[in-house]
């Protein structure tokens, strides 16, 4: 897993250098004269695009604004209508809400991401954009994808929130779409705690996006603040220095964190894949996942919940499934009524979710974890 496995002295030593030579300015906007040119959040957001190959980037206070944000480019209403996968995070559905537009989701294929075909199927005259999501850290099928949206005149979104760090045919992801959307919360591969991060190609929509932002602010170099000029109304999800600190320390862990996670996957996947009840995830070709987790299919339901139940017994835990699905995948919310009245009944995403298995990929991998897994496994399908 992530970030906060290797995070320690060099975020403090960023931090202290807020206070050691920036004065402690922790709004990233402002305070010139105290400041001594120090702006962690902006230097994050340079760093950033750099990294991941993007134009512009655009650092904000949650993986769930950084959705917000990218779709107040779009100025969408009531009638517009957002494609997303039913098996996300809820926060790709209420980024859509709060937006005002409507939600839809679309079905799964075995990639566990967006299905290209129902897709096709979802997609009408309202429908404005498709947020595709690389859940779990594996790469949607983005080149089938893209081609249906350039077809039909969509702006494709990627929430990223799982991909940091991950390609497809060596181009990062969330550098596909029109806007690419991260998240940097806790448990995420790179992290400032709380926050999130944009990318953008487009130099309108960053500008428009940084506006949006910051109350509508256009952060017009020529005026103080309290003088400065808008064009529309915004809102506020800035990230603070603090977090940009943490961010830039962060940032320069993300290949090996990616490196390490792929090589400890790659061995506990040699090990289990032994057994003739696993199968493993569909990844598209030409995919570098962030590894995050390893995914595996078995035969039913059962013997699903029996290989979570034989791990949990040496202390060893899934992530997200077969456990978690209330909050991540769009059959289980009941309490949001713009996705329960479209009567989809997720029959093909069920099927596919109830048979996996959703393993954590920790960077810091005790020497003994794949044999562990490889043991209990084995017992799960005698259970
Ligand atoms: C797929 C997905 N999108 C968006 C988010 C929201 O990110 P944050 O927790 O930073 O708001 C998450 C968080 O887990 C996620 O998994």
């Amino acid at each position: 897993m992530p970030g906060y496995e290797l995070i320690g002295k060099e975020e403090q030593a960023e931090i202290n250098k807020i206070f050691d030579e920036g004065s402690g300015v922790l709004f990233r906007h402002s305070f010139e004269n105290i400041r001594k040119n120090s702006f962690k959040v902006k230097d994050f957001e340079n760093k950033f695009a750099k990294k991941m190959g993007a134009n512009y980037a655009l650092a904000v206070s949650s993986g769930t604004a950084a959705l917000r944000v990218a779709l107040a480019v779009l100025d969408l209403s009531a009638e517009d209508e957002i494609i997303t996968q039913s098996f996300t995070f809820v926060a790709t559905v209420e980024a859509i809400l709060e937006s005002g537009a409507k939600p839809v989701c679309a079905d799964i294929d075995k990639t566990l991401n967006l299905d290209p075909n129902d897709l096709k199927n979802k997609i009408n005259s309202k429908t404005k954009a498709v947020i595709v999501v690389h859940m779990l850290g594996t790469p949607a099928n983005l080149i089938e994808i893209k081609k249906i949206c350039d077809e039909n005149n969509l702006t494709l979104i990627e929430d990223t929130a799982w991909g940091c760090g991950g390609s497809l045919k060596e181009k990062a992801l969330g550098t596909w779409g029109r806007m690419g959307a991260f998240s940097f919360d806790f448990a995420k591969t790179i992290t400032t705690g709380e926050g999130g991060m944009v990318v953008f190609n487009n130099e309108s929509d960053y500008t428009k996006a940084a506006a949006w932002h910051d109350h509508g602010h256009e952060n017009n170099p020529l005026l103080p603040r309290w003088e400065d000029s808008r064009t529309g109304r915004g809102f506020n999800f800035r990230m603070t220095e603090l977090q940009g600190a943490v961010g830039l320390a962060q940032l320069k862990k993300l290949d090996y964190i990616v490196k390490s996670q792929n090589q400890n996957k790659k061995e506990i996947l040699k090990l289990i894949s032994k057994l003739d009840f696993v199968s493993p995830r569909l990844v598209p070709e030409g995919s570098n996942e962030t590894a995050d987790a390893l995914v595996f299919f078995t035969p039913n339901k059962e013997i699903a919940i029996n290989c979570r139940e034989a791990l949990l017994k040496v202390g060893v835990s899934t992530k997200i499934l077969p456990e978690a699905l209330n909050w991540h995948f769009a059959k289980k919310w009941e309490h949001i009524e713009e996705i329960t009245s479209n009567n989809d009944d997720f029959c093909q995403s069920s099927t596919i979710l109830e048979k996996a298995v959703s393993l954590p990929i920790f960077v810091n991998m005790e020497k003994s974890m794949p044999e562990k897994i490889f043991h209990q496994l084995q017992k799960a399908i005698d259970l």
